[in-house]
């Protein structure tokens, strides 16, 4: 599996699965540049950036929501893949898409009806994800997971970043793989750094979350790197 760059991207979309990309999320970042923190990423080759949305309800924490990312789009050609840690995702979907977020992610654990979600984000021409936190066991996304462009594996409790990575929720990602072949994308999101990237990979994941590992780090180009390096 080749480690893509952003050199030969032509459009906007969730790129197809058969490379591993790197999607830096901006929770550690300096929410007061966030255009700026953006672009440091952007300019180390990646594809994607991973909003972190939450609510104060569905997790203890709250971020940024549409407002936020509709500014941001103006300054970023990277893939906005915004992660909806909200309840009542089916609400807000069409917000996000309104404000150029160009694949949303939202949990099992807050949809009444997930199957209808997919079709419509499919329809408001974005690509979709399920998400399950580490406590989820992968039957609740097995009929779902098929229907989407990327299923995303909690490795932490969602709401902070910087917390440690929980390595029995990992092994999800091995029965994820089975369940959905090569053809649908599989993300990890909490404590990924060089060591767990490793650890990752080898399950099948192939789209990576890391936000304390690259923001944390004054030189984020480098820590991309330390992270591509451990794809190898
Ligand atoms: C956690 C968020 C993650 C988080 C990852 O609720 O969904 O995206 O920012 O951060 P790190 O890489 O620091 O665990
Ligand atoms: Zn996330």
């Amino acid at each position: 599996m080749s480690i893509a760059s952003n050199k030969d991207k032509s459009d906007l979309r969730l790129p197809k699965a058969g490379t591993i990309e790197i999607a830096p999320s901006i929770l550690s970042a300096d929410f007061a540049r966030l255009a700026d923190e953006i672009a440091q990423v952007e300019s180390a080759g990646v594809n994607i950036v991973h909003l972190d949305v939450m609510d104060g309800h569905f997790v203890p924490n709250i971020t940024i929501g549409p407002p936020v990312i509709a500014k941001l789009r103006k300054y970023s050609r990277l893939v906005f893949d915004s992660h909806l840690m909200i309840s009542e995702p089916a609400k807000y979907a069409e917000h996000f898409v309104e404000a150029g977020a160009n694949h949303i992610t939202f949990h099992i654990e807050a949809a009444d009806d997930p199957e209808r979600l997919i079709d419509k984000l499919h329809k408001l021409g974005v690509t979709a994800g399920i998400c399950l936190n580490p406590g989820t066991a992968v039957e609740a996304v097995e009929s779902v997971a098929p229907l989407c462009d990327m299923v995303l594996v909690m490795t932490v409790n969602p709401g902070f970043g910087a917390q440690k990575f929980m390595p029995e929720a990992a092994k999800k990602i091995s029965q994820i793989r089975e369940i959905v072949g090569p053809e649908i994308r599989i993300e990890v999101d909490g404590g990924i750094d060089p060591q767990t990237t490793s650890i990752v990979v080898s399950y099948g994941a192939d789209t990576l979350v890391a936000g304390n590992a690259i923001f944390s780090k004054s030189d984020r180009v480098a820590a991309i790197n330390a992270i591509r390096e451990a794809c190898k």
